[in-house]
């Protein structure tokens, strides 16, 4: 039997709901990249990096615990997740964080804590690995680092 090359670890990059409308979405708030133009910097990085991604966007609550699940079962190096307004309500996603053994770091274009009260609360947080928002578009380049830091 011929041996296959190693493969690179896994980082799975998950955004949640309104995360497609980046670029033309509260600007002042979330900058001018779309999501498109964080995913191709992502992947020079990762190539960089030696890692694989897999970067994914959807607007529904069960879409994030699937993949979530998927990423466990496919023993994902890290997880890195905007879950977007799913943040603050979401403890089906907590739970799914909770649930699988890879670690999941929280990624957020603003700072939550800066802005109203309703998203001083993160169910993410609770349940991931570490945190980093604030840093518009770099916060996801910054979590790349670190998930890559995670491999011994
Ligand atoms: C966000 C912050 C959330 O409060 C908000 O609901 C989003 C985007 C961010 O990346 O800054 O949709 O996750």
């Amino acid at each position: 039997m011929t041996e296959q090359p190693p493969q690179p670890p896994l980082v799975m990059v998950l955004n949640g709901p309104n995360l497609n409308l980046l670029g033309s979405r509260e600007p002042h708030i979330y900058g001018h990249d779309t999501l498109d133009d964080i995913a191709e910097r992502l992947e020079a990085q990762a190539a960089a990096l030696g890692l694989a991604l897999d970067i994914r966007q959807s607007n529904h609550e069960g879409h994030i615990v699937d993949w979530l699940h998927e990423a466990g079962a496919r023993g994902a190096l890290a997880v890195l997740l905007n879950a977007g307004a799913l943040t603050h309500t979401s403890i089906a996603i907590h739970d799914a964080i909770k649930g699988i053994s890879v670690p999941v770091i929280e990624v957020h274009l603003s700072n939550p804590h800066a802005r109203e009260e309703f998203r001083h609360t993160s169910f993410v947080a609770r349940a991931a690995k570490g945190t980093i928002s604030g840093f518009g578009a770099r916060s996801y380049t910054l979590a790349l680092d670190a998930a890559g830091a995670l491999r011994q």
